[in-house]
Formats: structure tokens, C-alpha cells, sequence
């Protein structure tokens, strides 16, 4: 079996190669990356050493370099990761977002297509389905809820959903969907919520947290995203969406909280700033279909996974230091001051 992972050198793609490596060691892997400001490929230096992991380094919106890539390797199954992935970067510039999420997505499917692969698999998110209220705590996104996006980012994701769909039934694309909730865990790029709060109070700096601080997000620990991913891609029903979540709500000023009282730091860290435009104010997804159909079930609970992701940053300084000593320290310093 041989398996194309496009944004392999990115945080959940990534954990998906060493998973995929472990699980499966007869399975070669090729990962497409373009190396992003979010890619790195120390992340991969392990799956170096492996004889069955090969890197490629291009677009997955370059025709030329994808189809040649595909002639090549003959694909059995992709899994496409590769995306702009950070909200507050897409409401600063939308372009980058459609071209990697849209067209790149088309250009894989159109490959895909050529080449006769056996299964596409699109990693999607439950930020296609918009947000519910707080105070409903009752309501869940079940993969019939309506897409209804706020964000560029979240619209990208949805187009790119619904293209899959197309090319399933005008096509025949053998195409499976995930949608699933945010994740945490090791190579998370500091930009976002929990490795940033990690990294900043290590640091000793302030916590920004957007608005009230009461929005709430659906935590998952990366490997149980992955292995989800890995059921799908083998069992899951041609032509499906499957929504992928562990039923872990938190508010963002708990999650920050709770990273605080782990390292011994002071809640005097915690900085109120100016809200996301367009600011989702809750997901929480419902994960029946992939429990009911697939037997999936998380096996880290909030507890255990944030203990470890801690843990992971204290024991990998330098993988995160290097990050935010580079270009994102420009990204930062202009997002974050004068709030
Ligand atoms: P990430 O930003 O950490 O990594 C993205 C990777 O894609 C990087 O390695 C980057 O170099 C690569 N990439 C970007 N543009 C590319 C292009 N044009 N061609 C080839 N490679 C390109 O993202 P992530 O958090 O690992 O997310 C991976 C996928 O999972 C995305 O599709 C995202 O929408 C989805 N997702 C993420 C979450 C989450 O909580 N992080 C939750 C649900 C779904
Ligand atoms: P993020 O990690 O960007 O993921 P997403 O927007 O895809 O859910 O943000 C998670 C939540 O944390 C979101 O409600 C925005 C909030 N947030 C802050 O309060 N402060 C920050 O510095 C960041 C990056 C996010």
C-alpha cells in the first residue's frame, strides 16, 4: 500500500506519518509539502531514517509537480492535510487561503482522478458548520448540520468539502471526508491557542485571550484524530462525511487556566485583548456516526493529553524556540501589539 500525506510537515500530519509508520509498517508513505511558514522539517527527521518515508518538497497547487508526482509514485490512497490552517491569518489574507485550500484540493482530486487512486481522503473541521450558541449547550454538529461559515479559512475548508463531494458523484471519486474538532499535541505550531499560551508563559509573557475568553472550543488529542483518520481511510463507507470529536468543551480561559496552574505560573499573565473578527463562540461536535459506524472512540482524555503536551514542549525547547525567535516573531509583534 502506498500512501500520499500532503502537509506532512505540519502539526497533525505530521503525528499522521509517525502513526502511519508505526501502525502499519509495511505502508510506504510520500509527503508532499510545500514547507510553509507552518511546516518544518525537522518535524519529519525522524521519519527520515525510515526506508518507507520519502519527502517531496512542492505545492499541491502546482499541476505540473502534483501530476508528475502521481505518474511516479501510484498512489493507492491520499490524505490531504495541506492547507493555510490559522483563522486570524485568513482574515488577514484570504488569497493564500483559497488558492492552497480550493484549488489545491482540485488539483490533488484531478490527479486522483487520473491515476485511478483508490480512496481521497479530505481532512476537514467542524469550523464548516459555523457556531452554536452558548447557552445551548444541548446542540451538537452531527454531519447533517448546514454549513454556514464565519471565517475565510472556515469558507475555504467548506468550499473545498463540497468540491469533494462534486467529484464523488459527477466523477465516481472514491472520496471520504473528516471533520474534526480542534486538535492539541506535539509539532502544534505556536501560533495557536495551547502551544502559544504554553510557550508565552514559559516565557513569562502575557496570555492574550481574545474577548470575554468564554468562547468554547472541542479539544482532541492529535493521535486520536489520526487514528480516526486511519479507519476512515480503510473502513469508512465510500462518498461519507464523518465527524471526529471526543465530547471535551472548554472554554478558552479554562484551557488557559489550567496551562497556567500545570507550569506554576501566575494568572497575573492573562491578558484580555481585542476579539477576533467574526469570533466562532462555540463548537462542539457530535461523534455518534464514526462511534456507531467504525468503533472509534478517543483514548486521551483532556487530563492525560494536556499533561503530555506540556511535557512534550518542556522536553523539545528548541523546536519551539527556533519558530518564535524567526519570521513568526514579525507575525506576532504585528498581530498582538496595540491591542
Ligand atoms: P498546519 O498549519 O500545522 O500544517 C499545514 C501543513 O501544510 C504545513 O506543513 C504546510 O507547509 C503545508 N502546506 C500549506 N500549504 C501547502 C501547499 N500549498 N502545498 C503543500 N503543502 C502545503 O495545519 P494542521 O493544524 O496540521 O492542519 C492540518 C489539516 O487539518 C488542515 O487541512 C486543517 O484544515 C485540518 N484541521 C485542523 C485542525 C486543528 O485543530 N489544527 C482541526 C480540524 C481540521
Ligand atoms: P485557535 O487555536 O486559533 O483555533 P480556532 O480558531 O481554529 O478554534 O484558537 C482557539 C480559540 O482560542 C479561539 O476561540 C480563539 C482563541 N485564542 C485566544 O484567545 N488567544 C490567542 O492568542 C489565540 C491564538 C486564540
Amino acid at each position: 500500500m502506498k500512501i500520499l500525506v500532503t502537509g506532512g510537515a505540519g502539526f497533525i500530519g505530521s503525528n499522521f506519518v509517525y502513526l502511519m509508520l508505526d501502525k502499519h509498517p509495511d505502508y510506504k508513505i510520500v509527503c508532499l509539502d510545500a514547507l510553509t511558514y507552518a511546516g518544518n522539517l525537522e518535524t519529519l527527521e525522524e521519519a527520515m531514517k525510515n526506508p518507507n518515508f520519502t519527502f517531496v518538497k512542492g505545492d499541491i497547487a502546482d499541476r505540473e509537480c502534483v501530476f508528475d508526482l502521481f505518474e511516479k509514485e501510484n498512489f493507492d490512497i491520499v490524505v490531504n492535510f495541506a492547507a493555510e490552517s490559522h483563522v486570524d491569518r485568513s482574515i488577514e489574507t484570504p488569497e493564500i487561503f483559497l488558492k492552497t485550500n480550493i484549488m489545491g484540493t482540485q488539483v490533488l482530486m484531478d490527479a486522483s482522478k487520473k491515476y485511478g487512486v483508490k480512496r481521497y481522503h479530505q481532512v476537514s473541521t467542524d469550523e464548516v458548520y459555523g457556531d452554536l450558541p452558548l447557552e445551548r449547550t444541548d446542540l451538537f454538529f452531527t454531519e447533517e448540520t448546514p454549513i454556514h461559515t464565519s471565517s475565510p479559512y472556515s469558507a475555504s475548508k467548506a468550499a473545498a468539502d463540497l468540491l469533494v463531494l462534486a467529484y464523488h458523484r459527477t466523477y465516481g471519486l472514491p472520496v471520504t471526508i473528516s471533520r474534526c474538532s480542534n486538535n492539541y499535541g506535539p509539532y502544534h505550531f505556536p501560533e495557536k491557542l495551547i502551544p502559544l499560551m504554553i510557550a508565552n508563559a514559559l516565557n513569562d509573557k502575557n496570555l492574550p485571550v481574545y474577548g470575554d475568553g468564554l468562547n468554547v472550543r472541542d479539544w482532541l488529542y492529535v493521535e486520536d484524530h489520526c487514528s480516526a483518520i486511519d479507519l476512515i481511510i480503510h473502513d469508512g463507507k465510500v462518498g461519507e462525511v464523518y465527524n471526529i470529536g471526543g465530547h471535551n468543551e472548554k472554554t478558552n480561559i479554562d484551557v488557559v487556566r489550567i496551562i497556567i496552574k500545570q507550569l506554576g505560573k501566575s494568572e497575573d499573565l492573562i491578558t484580555y485583548v481585542k476579539d477576533r473578527a467574526g469570533h466562532d463562540r462555540r463548537y462542539a461536535i457530535d461523534p455518534a456516526k464514526i462511534h456507531a459506524q467504525l468503533g472509534w472512540l478517543p483514548s486521551t482524555d483532556f487530563e492525560t493529553g494536556i499533561k503530555k503536551t506540556i511535557n512534550w514542549y518542556l522536553d523539545n525547547k528548541p523546536w519551539w524556540e527556533k519558530i518564535i525567535s524567526g519570521e513568526y516573531q514579525q507575525y506576532y509583534d504585528r498581530m498582538y501589539t496595540n491591542n
